[in-house]
């Protein structure tokens, strides 16, 4: 097995009583010629978002049947080209959503509410009194949530509103059931109305190149000057510079990002922007939900490679033609 990055020693070493394990011990962003040395030889591998895995990667993988993602959302994988060779691509739905809908909503809080904008002007020294209209910012209580992409974070963040007496907004490729829409209190909307309606804008949705820069110049451009936009799912849904614009101009009030197009490159456009919230791909990132992702991905690849309870039925198979919410 290849094990691409440095995940937890002790739920890694479960491998060892089917495998002989390779684990990488520094955080690597690997190249495709890298990714490709690292899979001619083994039968499987424990990847992360650093670590694309496509056609030209698997070319010279002839033992390769099983890539276990550890990561709910997998555009570094062409699940189409592993299909075509039989190999199994698995990722880590659900044992993260609540961990990733609890850090959307603090990013969007945080952005609404200039949080780190004002810790960084106290730190600076610029608080010389208490001052009526100082650092004024968006209320979330009593205002309208837009969530683009319903799957089980974008629901969980819906259900986190309902204590904040905000009305939710959704779109998501296909409407959910009656049911999931009533226990979130969210009303189905196109993306017109979810962009002009919306008091804070949340991103949940799988990226896919059809919805790349989904939010463009034009797409801001419909929003409130007031609204806030998060983002915790992918960079390349936004284009950067046009949200640097806006930003920039006060065209939109402030943004909370996650993720980014260039990770771990920032656009240094955002960085000089004082209202957006900045953060490193954290959002899955509290210890014990970490530690389930890896262990539901050495689930995934020890099931996939015929042992342990589920043998040959991994729990979380990756099907070519879905792309299921994150
Ligand atoms: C995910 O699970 O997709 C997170 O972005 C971390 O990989």
């Amino acid at each position: 097995m290849w094990v691409s990055q440095p995940l937890f020693d002790d739920i890694v070493a479960r491998l060892d009583e089917h495998f002989d394990v390779a684990a990488m011990h520094e955080v690597a962003d690997h190249t495709p010629a890298q990714v490709a040395a690292a899979l001619r030889d083994v039968d499987g591998a424990l990847v992360t978002l650093n670590d694309p895995v496509g056609a030209d990667e698997i070319a010279g993988a002839t033992r390769l049947r099983a890539i276990a993602n550890v990561g709910v959302g997998y555009n570094n994988l062409d699940v189409a080209a592993l299909h075509a060779r039989g190999i199994v691509a698995s990722n880590t739905p659900d044992v993260l959503t609540e961990t990733t809908a609890d850090f959307g909503f603090a990013l969007m809080m945080a952005a609404a509410r200039r949080i780190t904008e004002a810790e960084h002007w106290l730190r600076a020294g610029h608080w010389q009194g208490w001052a009526f209209k100082n650092m004024l910012g968006m209320d979330l209580h009593g205002s309208t949530l837009g969530i683009l992409g319903m799957g089980r974070i974008g629901q969980g963040i819906a259900r986190r509103a309902a204590g904040f007496d905000m009305r939710v907004l959704y779109h998501n490729r296909s409407r959910l059931p009656e049911s999931v829409e009533r226990e979130c209190r969210a009303r189905y909307v196109d993306v017109e109305a979810l962009l002009a309606q919306s008091d804070h804008l949340v991103l949940v949705l799988p990226y896919a190149p059809a919805n790349h820069h989904i939010i463009d110049a034009a797409a801001l451009a419909r929003m409130k000057p007031t609204a806030t936009l998060t983002n915790i799912a992918r960079g390349g849904l936004v284009d950067e510079d046009a949200l640097a614009d806006a930003l920039a101009s006060d065209r939109l009030a402030a943004a909370g990002l996650d993720v980014f197009e260039g990770e771990p490159v920032v656009n240094p456009r955002l960085l000089d922007c004082r209202n957006v919230v900045l953060t490193p791909h954290i959002a899955s990132g509290s210890l014990a939900t970490r530690r389930a992702m890896v262990s539901l991905a050495v689930d995934n690849l020890v099931a996939a490679l015929g042992f342990g309870p589920n043998a040959g039925k991994p729990p979380n198979v990756i099907a070519t033609a879905t792309k299921p919410g994150l």
